[in-house]
């Protein structure tokens, strides 16, 4: 019935008049999808130059506002994204921290080394309560990484019952000293983080010995809140992860199980990073857009293999780290990856959230690198002054879709053309929400044209669409500490006239709306 609906639908449009260049949108009210698990929209907060000291921590004595030595500003920010999950303490910090240094009197924890980053001292007064303590503050869920590459199964098995059981165990009874009597809830456990790299260098089969261990010995003790465990997966294209590990669930035995495979992929084009944040050209913008549009060819390559192991899509793909990865902040200290975010970097999340959300049977966590002044941030810091970037208006921009039913659209986009690179000119992704609301994101990919999009929406009567836009005077502008309102939402409507709805959508910009 409902491709009948649709079949009836797609005659209907077919020669409906439209200015040459206009994008025509189909939407089937009645047709829906998947869930947009709102846990795609989580962020990831390594200890990596000032992405949590400065920019998380200020410490409770601090003259900038905080709670418990967590500031403020950030706070605030943060729980205006309804962030679902936040994805601790690394990356590659992950596999060489050692819980128990962060745990206890600050005055008593030990100076460490952070080689990873800079060499520079980690003084570990963040650690396990401080980071519980700011999950709650801004009402998200927890996705914890053990340390495989340089820690021990016995190590995170204790990390893990010290964090949630609720029985008076040696170390329940030490949590409890420390402050915290009731067990805290884990929501994912990364097993290692890029066990193929930075995590120890490790063959795909070596890793998947590691992974057994790990899966069965960190334990989840806190019922009530179910943990799913992730995987270390695939580095981009690389398919040898994705084999040995898939391979592996399917073989395994009643004493081990996951729940989720990581991915990771930068839009980098190539290593090491040179893209410049800002200053750069048309070329340089198109490039980018493309390397992010691999994002989809390598959720359908990994999605591939994991279907001829799990065809019941048991298993998620957790794109657990992602996001741009450009030249770093001229005069930035070595290794902090501080750079700024432009209305590229707005187009850029659009795109990879639009790619996420069109996956969402498999894809069904995701992690932007990352949180606070590092990579492509939500937020900057400087001292007591905190910056909202494009890519944060983005993820504010969203929130209507956590969780919401993926609704199916047709679009005749039409190019956009710079140089020898040709991409859709209008990436779109609509969905309905809990409430029955239909909402609609445009990404005008064209940084040159105003597009206008003529939305004709089946089985709904609109009459209006209503929301926000995210535009720019140019591609590479950016929000400043002196200027911090240049790449800002502004509020957005737009009238139906007949049965189409005409959208303009400003050159290089996100719009989000609710049709109504
Ligand atoms: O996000 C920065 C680093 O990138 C992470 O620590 C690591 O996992 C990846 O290589």
């Amino acid at each position: 019935m409902r491709a009948l609906r649709a079949f009836l639908f797609t005659l209907a449009l077919v020669g409906t008049a439209s200015a040459a260049d206009d994008v025509s949108l189909k939407i089937d009210a009645g047709a829906s999808g998947p869930k947009i698990d709102r846990n795609l929209f989580g962020q990831f907060a390594e200890h990596l130059g000032r992405g949590i000291y400065e920019g998380v921590w200020v410490g409770p004595d601090s003259s900038i506002p905080n709670t418990r030595g967590i500031r403020n500003d950030v706070v605030a920010a943060l729980r205006a994204l309804k962030v679902p999950n936040v994805r601790w303490p690394g990356g590659c910090f992950a596999d060489e921290y050692h819980w128990r240094n962060g745990i206890g009197p600050l005055a008593k924890r030990p100076a460490t080394l952070n080689p990873n980053w800079g060499g520079v001292i980690e003084p570990n007064t963040f650690g396990t309560h401080e980071f519980m303590d700011f999950v709650q503050q801004i009402g998200a869920d927890v996705y914890l990484s053990v340390n495989v590459g340089s820690g021990t199964p016995a190590e995170a098995a204790d990390w893990l019952e010290y964090l949630t059981t609720a029985q008076p165990t040696a170390l329940a009874t030490e949590r409890a000293a420390n402050g915290h009597p009731e067990p805290y809830a884990v929501g994912m456990l990364g097993l290692g983080n890029e066990s193929w790299g930075c995590g120890g260098s490790m063959t795909p089969d070596e890793y998947v010995n590691h992974l057994k261990v790990y899966a069965r010995y960190a334990r989840n003790y806190n019922a009530a809140h179910p943990m799913r465990r992730v995987a270390v997966g695939p580095d981009s294209a690389d398919t040898s992860y994705t084999e040995a590990v898939m391979k592996a669930w399917k073989n395994r035995t009643w004493a081990w199980d996951i729940e989720g495979l990581s991915l990771h992929f930068y839009t980098v084009v190539k290593w090491p990073p040179a893209y410049e944040a800002t200053g750069f050209g048309e070329a340089e913008y198109a490039s980018l857009l493309k390397d992010t549009r691999r994002m989809d060819d390598l959720i359908r390559a990994h999605g591939a293999i994991m279907d001829q192991y799990d065809p019941d899509k048991k298993i998620a793909l957790v794109v657990d780290e992602w996001g741009a990865w450009l030249a770093a902040t001229p005069g930035s200290p070595q290794g902090f990856l501080e750079q700024q975010n432009s209305q590229r970097d707005a187009i850029i999340a659009a795109l990879n959230l639009n790619m996420f959300a069109r996956h969402a049977d498999r894809v069904r966590a995701a992690n932007i690198a990352q949180m606070v002044n590092v990579l492509q941030a939500m937020i900057f810091t400087q001292k007591e002054k905190m910056l909202l970037t494009p890519t944060y208006h983005v993820f504010r921009m969203y929130v209507p879709f956590h969780d919401a039913s993926f609704v199916p659209v047709s679009v005749a986009a039409g190019n956009y053309t710079q140089g020898d690179i040709t991409l859709p000119r209008v990436d779109a992704l609509a969905a309905r929400d809990a409430a029955g609301k239909l909402w609609l994101s445009l990404a005008n990919l064209d940084p040159k044209a105003e597009a206008t999009v003529n939305v004709a929406v089946a089985g709904a009567r609109i009459s209006r669409a209503l929301g926000e836009t995210l535009a720019a005077p140019k591609i590479d502008s950016v929000n400043t500490f002196e200027a911090p309102s240049t790449v800002a939402p502004q509020p957005y409507s737009a009238k139906a006239s007949g049965k189409t709805l005409p959208l303009k959508l400003a050159p290089a910009s996100v719009t989000v709306v609710a049709l109504e």
